[in-house]
């Protein structure tokens, strides 16, 4: 299937490692034209140069989508270098502070709100003119089955994730009049090299092996790539009638970790 991606602008942030860089390879692959934003310069020239070896135009955004404005300036950045904007993928995120409610403070909640919710939603602000401006603007914001199941622990990113997909589905109305299209991927646990669940692998070697024999139909991980692969679809005109929408993309997983 021709997915009509080729010449397309895509942003895709954290997209340096993991989810996001599979999907700006994906991307690229189709023959969009590549920003990725991140926080560490190595890890984001080594994965643009992947990215430029695929024949693909890329630009790299040092950000940290922590901070308040990263996002805007971020999607202005990438407007301006690539001359426009068609998907926005918000894919940074991530917990902070303990996994413990006990433990956790203010300042542990507001952080993960910020990163998870509070980026997603400044950075499509900022793209909306261009996203509007596109004719078949997609923006996908990345959150995880932790936001739909209850988990035993991080309160603090379950509910963040949870935010993110009522903001999508609430959005995908607002900006539905400006045909974008607002959708979330919620991803089950990715196995990649340099991601969290490889350290937990050589940390925790029989917890991980007890945890993939029992939480996965398939007795297994999902990849980067199969997150990627349809966040690439999902990104795509192809996906014209998918609006709304919250994707899983877990292998049957449906609840969160015991991370
Ligand atoms: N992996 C999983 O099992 C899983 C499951 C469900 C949902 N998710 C969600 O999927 C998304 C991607 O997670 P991931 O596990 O693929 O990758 P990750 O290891 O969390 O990092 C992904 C990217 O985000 C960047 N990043 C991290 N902190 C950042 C910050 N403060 N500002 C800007 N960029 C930042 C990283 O580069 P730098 O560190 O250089 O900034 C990297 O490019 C997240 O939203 C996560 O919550 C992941």
């Amino acid at each position: 299937m021709d997915l009509d991606l080729k010449g397309k602008c895509a942003l895709i942030t954290g997209g340096s490692r993991g989810i996001g860089r599979a999907t700006a390879l994906a991307l690229a692959k189709e023959g969009a034209r590549i920003a990725i934003a991140a926080r560490g310069p190595e890890q984001l020239a080594r994965t643009a140069a992947e990215i430029a070896a695929l024949g693909a135009e890329v630009i790299t955004i040092p950000a940290d989508f922590t901070e308040e404005g990263a996002s805007t300036r971020a999607v202005e950045t990438a407007i301006s270098a690539l001359g426009g904007l068609d998907i926005l993928i918000a894919n940074a995120g991530g917990s902070f502070g303990a996994r413990e409610h006990a433990e956790a403070t203010e300042a542990d909640w507001e952080k993960t709100f910020r990163f998870n919710v509070v980026h997603a939603v400044s950075a499509l602000q900022a793209a909306r003119p261009a996203l509007t401006a596109s004719g078949q603007g997609s923006a996908i914001f990345i959150a995880s089955i932790s936001g739909r199941a209850p988990a035993t622990r991080g309160a603090q990113y379950a509910a963040a994730k949870a935010a993110l997909i009522q903001s999508a589905r609430s959005l995908a109305w607002e900006l539905g009049p400006e045909r974008i299209r607002v959708n979330t991927v919620s991803p089950g646990s990715i196995l990649f090299p340099g991601g969290g669940w490889e350290r937990t692998r050589a940390e925790r070697p029989e917890d991980f092996a007890a945890f993939e024999a029992n939480d996965f139909p398939w007795q297994r991980l999902g990849t980067d790539t199969e997150v990627a692969d349809a966040i690439t679809f999902l990104a795509s005109p192809k996906a014209s009638w998918i609006n709304g929408a919250d994707i899983h993309v877990d292998g049957g997983q449906r609840r969160p970790s015991i991370r």
